[in-house]
């Protein structure tokens, strides 16, 4: 079984990867990881010129490849997981990753790095959870 586990780099992606690996949620699962930089204005007829856009492309393709590491730390050393890499809307490509790879669960937060700490779920956890066509498990921390 195949399970993509989309992160932003925040504590709340971070505690649904803990919390589902401490849960026995992810025993015996292929595990994917995806992380999406939301673009910025490096598009066709940007006025940035040409060296500031790949300036800009690789600050975010250095972002985003440490988030997948952090993320990929809190597995098993020896545990093989698959990254993944995009840039654009983060809903979108979650989505797209999970129907292109045949994803059957998706794991995430129900929070991530957005300002609203009194929102109870975000806007990508909505947003996924409403177009997803595999179930969707988004995490909590346990209360105890
Ligand atoms: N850019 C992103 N790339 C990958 N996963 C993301 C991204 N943004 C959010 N997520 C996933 O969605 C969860 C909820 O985040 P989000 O809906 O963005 O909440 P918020 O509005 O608080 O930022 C995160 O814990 C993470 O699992
Ligand atoms: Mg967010």
């Amino acid at each position: 079984m195949k399970v993509l586990i989309p992160v932003d780099g925040s504590k709340y992606a971070k505690e649904a990867i803990t919390t589902a690996l401490s849960e026995g949620f992810l025993e015996n699962k292929e595990i994917h990881l995806i992380t999406v930089v939301e673009g910025t204005a490096t598009g066709r007829g940007s006025y940035l010129s040409e060296e500031v856009v790949h300036q800009i492309l690789e600050a975010q393709a250095k972002a985003g490849n440490k988030i997948l590491n952090e993320a990929k730390k809190l597995f098993e050393a020896d545990r093989k997981i698959s990254v993944a890499y995009r840039v654009g809307d983060a809903a979108e490509k979650i989505l797209e990753y999970a129907k292109t790879n045949d994803i059957d669960l998706i794991v995430m937060g129900s929070k991530g790095k957005g300002a609203l700490q009194s929102m109870l779920l975000g806007s990508v956890s909505i947003k996924v959870l409403q177009y997803a066509q595999c179930p969707v498990l988004i995490m909590r921390k346990k209360k105890s």
